[in-house]
């Protein structure tokens, strides 16, 4: 049973469906949940808006407005959020959240109803997401699907101002970290598999749709971060017109050979392993740099501005593991396994890698495993050698 609530996320308050099970049937989607992913969000945004004047986002699925009524109301040098949703419960749902934030509803126009407040601009429209963003060009878009958002990445590509920005959540992720392979390879064009480093493979995958999409818009997506928690993948990008930095991209893309007996990848294609068994092979994925350190120290000082805690912890992991540049992990656990050894604990390996003079962290994508530049030889015996 779900009923009309009134919580509160950031600043804002706001009405909100809310049921024990969440899904997509209820009236208007909501998932508290998803507040961890809505403080990132917020943070960021204030981190990229902050060098921007007049910015214009577009929250281009907005289900109840909270992710737009965030941004409008929390995010410094916003000045028009646009919100959109084919939903007409959604549509009312949002602009009477308007109306309890202080927008005054000043027209409809075209179809769309429009609210402002001490200069800030609210514009609301019921349309299907795709057909809105073909037409439209804003400083930021919010893409927040159920499930995949591979149908959507061409509008949002277009959509977003050619020195802008992009948020892309993904929820699929059976298809994105190889447990449903030809899923993926049907949405995102990726061949993958079930790999010892999965959450990352998902995260690469995810973000080689959304930097091909993005080129061939001649625009380049530098990943800033990626957030994997719980159930979904969320990228956070700035956009660049530069053909040579698109170059660059693009020429990060490689594929992958991976022998599961082993554990073990190569950069490269590769039939078989050096243990003489057959390889899967996984790509084209890109292989470049996922979380710039840059964006994170500011967004971890946003974070620990309002308080998110457990925001801030995630983003501490993010920064270190941001140092390796090396990509991929390995799993203590699986890796162990392989090696029919108990697994030591994972302080001690790290520690153990790092004395050796290697660079290791852990990742924030899983809590087994270890980041690490050593190759798989030198982990593999650091491994057997620690108690
Ligand atoms: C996961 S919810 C969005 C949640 C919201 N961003 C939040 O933070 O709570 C997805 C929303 O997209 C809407 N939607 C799905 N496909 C759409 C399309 N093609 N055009 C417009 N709205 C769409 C659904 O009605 C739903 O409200
Ligand atoms: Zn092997």
């Amino acid at each position: 049973m779900e009923s009309l609530q009134k919580p509160r996320e950031g600043i804002v308050e706001f009405y909100a469906y809310i049921s024990q099970k969440v899904s997509s049937d209820l009236q208007v989607f909501y998932n508290p949940r998803m507040e961890f992913n809505r403080n990132f969000s917020v943070c960021a945004a204030n981190v990229l808006c902050r060098k921007r004047e007049n910015v214009s986002i577009c929250d281009a699925l907005s289900a109840s407005g909270i992710m737009g009524l965030r941004y409008i109301c929390e995010v410094e040098n916003v000045t028009e959020v646009f919100f959109c949703d084919k939903n007409p419960e959604a549509i009312n749902l949002i602009s009477r959240n308007l109306e309890l934030n202080g927008f005054k509803f000043v027209k409809n126009e075209h179809g769309k109803r429009i609210f402002e407040k001490n200069g800030k601009r609210a514009i609301v429209i019921k349309e299907n997401a795709l057909r809105m963003l073909s037409t439209n060009i804003f400083t930021g878009v919010d893409l927040d699907p159920y499930g995949t958002p591979a149908p959507f990445l061409d509008s949002v590509a277009r959509a977003t101002y050619w020195k802008g920005f992009a948020f892309i959540t993904a929820t699929d992720t059976a298809a994105l970290t190889g447990s449903s392979p030809n899923a993926c390879l049907r949405k995102y064009g990726i061949f993958s598999s079930r790999v010892c480093f999965s959450k990352e493979l998902g995260a690469r995958i995810l973000l080689s749709a959304v930097i091909k999409a993005f080129a061939i818009h001649g625009k380049a997506f530098l990943p800033r971060a990626v957030l994997y928690h719980e159930h979904f993948y969320r990228v956070f990008g700035e956009v660049l017109p530069r053909e040579s930095e698109i170059t660059k991209l693009m020429k990060r893309f490689e594929i992958i050979s991976y022998c599961e007996k082993c554990k073990r990848w190569f950069e490269e294609p590769r039939e078989k392993c050096a243990c003489n068994e057959k390889t899967k092979t996984i790509g084209p994925l890109y292989t470049g740099s996922i979380l710039d350190k840059g964006f994170l120290n500011e967004l971890y000082i946003e974070l620990e501005k309002r308080g998110f805690e457990k925001e801030k912890r995630v983003c501490k992991t993010m920064l270190e593991e941001a140092e390796i540049t090396t990509p991929f992990y390995y799993n203590l656990h699986e890796f162990c396994s392989a090696l029919k050894i108990n697994p030591p604990k994972i302080e001690r390996v790290i520690e153990n890698l790092k004395a050796l003079g290697f660079k290791a962290s852990r990742t924030h994508f899983d809590a087994l495993g270890i980041k690490t530049n050593a190759d798989w030889h030198a982990f593999k015996e650091i491994l057997l050698s620690t108690e």
